[in-house]
C-alpha cells in the first residue's frame, strides 16, 4: 500500500516552477470555455516561472501543497482589496492540478490559508469566484461562506459575472 504524503506549507523561491505549473494546468481546466482564449493564454503566459520567483519574494503570501516532492496546489492571500466590506482578509487564489481535486486537499489548503490570515491579524476572509465557476462557488458555499457582494470582470471584451463569499 503506498501512503500519499501530503504537506501544506510557505512557498519558497525553488517552488516558482512548480506553482506556474499548477497555475497552468488549472486555469486551462477552470476557465476554457468561460474566459475568452485569447484573454486566458495571455494571463497564463504572464505567469510563468519567473514571474512567481518575483511574487514569493515580494511580500505575497503563497502557500503550497506539495506532494512527494511536487507541488499540486497553492494559495495566495493578503489583505481584502475592496475597502467597502468589513473583512480584512482575502484568499486571492486557490487552485490545485486536476488530478488532485476532490479528495478533500481544497479543504486543506482553504484551512491552512484562513489560519495564515488569522496569524496575519486579518480578522474575517474574502473570496471572489466568476458565478460561472460551478464547482468553486460549490465549494466555497459547502465551506459555509455567506455570499456578500458581487462584481464582474472584462476579459477581451467579454464580462464575466463574480461574487464574493465572506466568514467572518
Ligand atoms: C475549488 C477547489 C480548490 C476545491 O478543492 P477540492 O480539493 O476539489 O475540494 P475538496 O475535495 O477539498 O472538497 C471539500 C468539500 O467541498 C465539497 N466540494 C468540492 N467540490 C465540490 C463541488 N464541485 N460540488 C459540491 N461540493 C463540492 C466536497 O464534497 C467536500 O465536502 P465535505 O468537506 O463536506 O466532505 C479545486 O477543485 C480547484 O482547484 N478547482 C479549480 C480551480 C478553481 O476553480 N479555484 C477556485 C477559484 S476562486
Amino acid at each position: 500500500m503506498s501512503i500519499l504524503s501530503i504537506d501544506t506549507r510557505r512557498a519558497n523561491a525553488e517552488d516558482a516552477f512548480g506553482i506556474s505549473g499548477v497555475h497552468d494546468a488549472s486555469w486551462k481546466q477552470a476557465y476554457t470555455g468561460l474566459i475568452p482564449h485569447k484573454a486566458l493564454q495571455t494571463m497564463i503566459r504572464r505567469r510563468d516561472p519567473k514571474w512567481w520567483e518575483r511574487a514569493i519574494s515580494h511580500s505575497t503570501r503563497i502557500l503550497v501543497l506539495e506532494s512527494m516532492g511536487q507541488i499540486v496546489g497553492y494559495a495566495t492571500l493578503g489583505s481584502n482589496r475592496v475597502a467597502t466590506l468589513p473583512q480584512q482578509g482575502e484568499i486571492y487564489e486557490l487552485y490545485l492540478l486536476p488530478e488532485y481535486q476532490g479528495i478533500g486537499l481544497g479543504k486543506r489548503l482553504f484551512l491552512a490559508a484562513r489560519k495564515e490570515l488569522a496569524a496575519l491579524n486579518l480578522k474575517g476572509c474574502v473570496v471572489w469566484v466568476l458565478e460561472e465557476n460551478d464547482p468553486a462557488v460549490a465549494f466555497y458555499l459547502n465551506a459555509g461562506g455567506t455570499e456578500i457582494a458581487e462584481g464582474n470582470e472584462t476579459f477581451s471584451g467579454k464580462t464575466l459575472q463574480k461574487k464574493a463569499f465572506a466568514w467572518n
